[in-house]
């Protein structure tokens, strides 16, 4: 048991009394370091608390290790000062009941021990969980500064994990933009996609309609035309040329808005004729190999795939001066596969990953709602490989965009 001979202070009982915090009031802010005292002698607790009182320091005293394991219960503290001696619990076993309790096991705890304890009860200190020793008659300095150590470590503690939740919460919000973005991205893809089948059937029926219409109409004054009218004859023909070439446009542009056969033949149809297309446009060689039947494929991985394969052509024609290009695609039972293979220059391997690469971005993006994969390798003159992997089926919807 503590007297106050043993601590050797005299110090003016503070305004506040040991009564008003003994009964286990105690403050959870955590830019206040809460330091918990244990002593069974009332003034030796008062001693200390005006020692060590301060700002943004918070001291809670406590008579018995009882009152302690209390206090544990309502709060976090920086450091407990603890006295070995005490009638009841003693300070080892209060010591191990604060390490038992996951809150407390790594609390800083310095015991209080008078010069007569021997080696063998410093040494059940440690095995207590102590970090430290102050031996009484205490030492004031020695007291302060032991303690100031353990606030300020509890205060770089506290900002460390204050430093933690902020940047989780700047992860969280980082994370919710990227799925906002991501949701309008695939959301302003949709519209454009519906856009383009719009327009394309309107060009295709009312243009390629009024064309035909027109067509008919010169049929019907070409064959009243008397035999003697040479040049108007002659006009007629070349009307009618004009009128087949602007018909051909017509479905040229409305298939490069979206090609009829995606919605009518299926995804197979679409990249065969997307790549004979492109054989007659571009020159270069166009060799597929494709399963007979897509037609049960779901429209908006058809409308992915397509896209993707339009834009993979497109770098070639672009980029690559190849002249052949190998064109595989395979449906498995969860899996679309589609392979496409150049023998152009290759890539700039810094271009493969770069943000600047807006057609790859966007290829990517397409495949993402449907947590598919898009692999792009190459080789210095050695060509281009992309290989483009959709799961038929998935766990979670895909991303639809904002509703
Ligand atoms: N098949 C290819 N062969 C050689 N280089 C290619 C090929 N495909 C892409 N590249 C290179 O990768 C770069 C990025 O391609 P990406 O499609 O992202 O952009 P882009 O075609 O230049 O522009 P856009 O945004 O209009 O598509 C190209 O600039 C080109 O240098
Ligand atoms: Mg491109």
């Amino acid at each position: 048991m503590l007297s106050d001979s043993m601590f050797g202070l005299t110090v003016p009982v503070g305004a506040r009394g040991v009564n008003s915090l003994v009964s286990g009031e105690t403050m959870s802010d955590a830019s206040v370091a809460s330091i918990l005292v244990v002593d069974d002698d009332k003034r030796s607790l008062l001693a200390v608390q005006e020692l060590l009182r301060g700002p943004g320091r918070n001291l809670v005293l406590a008579k018995s290790g009882e009152e302690a394991l209390r206090c544990m219960l309502k709060d976090d503290f920086a450091v407990i000062l603890l006295d070995v001696r005490m009638p009841g619990l003693d300070g080892f076993q209060t010591a191990k009941l604060i390490r038992e309790r996951e809150r407390s096991r790594y609390t800083p705890i310095i015991f209080l021990t008078g010069v007569s304890e021997d080696v063998d009860s410093i040494f059940r200190g440690y095995q207590a969980g102590a970090v430290d020793y102050i031996v009484k008659p205490l030492v004031p300095e020695v007291l302060k500064s032991k303690i100031s150590v353990f606030v300020e470590l509890y205060a770089k503690n506290a900002a460390l994990i204050g430093e933690i939740a902020g940047r989780k919460q700047t992860e969280q919000r980082l994370r919710e933009s990227e799925e906002k973005l991501r949701a309008l991205a695939v959301h302003l893809q949709t519209v454009r996609e519906e856009e383009q089948i719009r327009i394309s059937r309107e060009i295709h029926d009312q243009l390629g309609q009024t064309l035909t219409g027109l067509k008919m109409d010169l049929t019907w004054l070409a064959g009243r035309l008397p035999a003697d009218q040479g040049p108007l004859k002659e006009k007629t023909e070349s009307m009618f040329g004009l009128i087949d070439n602007t018909i051909h446009s017509v479905r040229r542009i409305a298939s490069g808005m979206r090609p009829e056969a995606l919605d009518e033949a299926g995804l197979a149809a679409a990249i065969g004729w997307q790549a004979r297309d492109f054989q007659l446009r571009t020159g270069i060689r166009c060799k597929v190999d494709l399963p007979q039947d897509s037609n049960g494929l779901d429209p908006d991985r058809a409308t992915a795939v397509f896209r993707i394969f339009q834009e993979v052509l497109t770098n070639v024609a672009r980029h690559a001066n190849a002249t052949r290009v190998d064109v595989a695609m395979r449906l498995d039972a969860d899996r679309l596969a589609l392979e496409v293979r150049d023998n152009g220059k290759g890539i700039p391997g810094a271009d493969i990953h770069s943000p600047k690469s807006l057609g790859l971005l966007g290829m990517r993006e397409r495949a993402l709602p449907f947590d598919g994969r898009i692999e792009i390798s190459s080789a210095p003159g050695e060509g281009t490989q992309v290989m483009v992997s959709i799961p038929l089926y998935q766990d979670r919807a895909p991303a639809r965009g904002i509703p």
